[in-house]
């Protein structure tokens, strides 16, 4: 394999949620290759009836579980989770109802696959376990 390759890191990204409907999140999904030490954006739109939506991002590496990143919200700067602190970040662009993630300085154990979730906090009795 040539040595670029091995050093490249492959994130995939996908619908955490029924990506139809009122409530929903729009991931461009696949494959995103990038190269280690560089910088990486994986976009997610989201479309939701509620203004103080809470967006979040997970990753889910490979043979583990899905773990939650980070929060955003229109109100506030949110929050990220320490692992994840460094590295990781994102802004909501309520404008553009996008949340995009982006993260640098690429090491190849972030090879996995990114999930976007929405909760929307004002609607009653429809809320998703996550
Ligand atoms: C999100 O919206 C922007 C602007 O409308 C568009 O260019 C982009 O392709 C969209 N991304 C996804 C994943 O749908
Ligand atoms: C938010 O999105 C709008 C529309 O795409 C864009 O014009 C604006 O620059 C964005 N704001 C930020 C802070 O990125």
């Amino acid at each position: 394999m040539a040595h670029w390759l091995r050093n490249t890191l492959l994130i995939l990204t996908a619908c955490y949620f029924d990506c139809k409907g009122e409530e929903a999140v729009d991931q461009q999904s696949g494959h995103v290759t990038a190269l280690e030490g560089g910088l990486v954006t994986l976009s997610c739109n989201y479309t939701t009836s509620s203004p103080s939506s809470n967006l979040f991002w997970y990753v889910q590496l490979p043979r583990d579980s899905p773990q939650y990143v980070l929060r955003r919200d229109r109100y506030s700067e949110g929050s990220n989770s320490d692992e994840f602190k460094k590295r990781f970040d994102s802004r909501l662009n309520f404008t553009s109802s996008s949340v995009p993630l982006m993260i640098q300085r690429l090491q190849l154990s972030d090879s996995a696959v990114y999930y976007c979730a929405l909760r929307p906090t004002v609607t009653a009795g429809d809320s998703v376990t996550v």
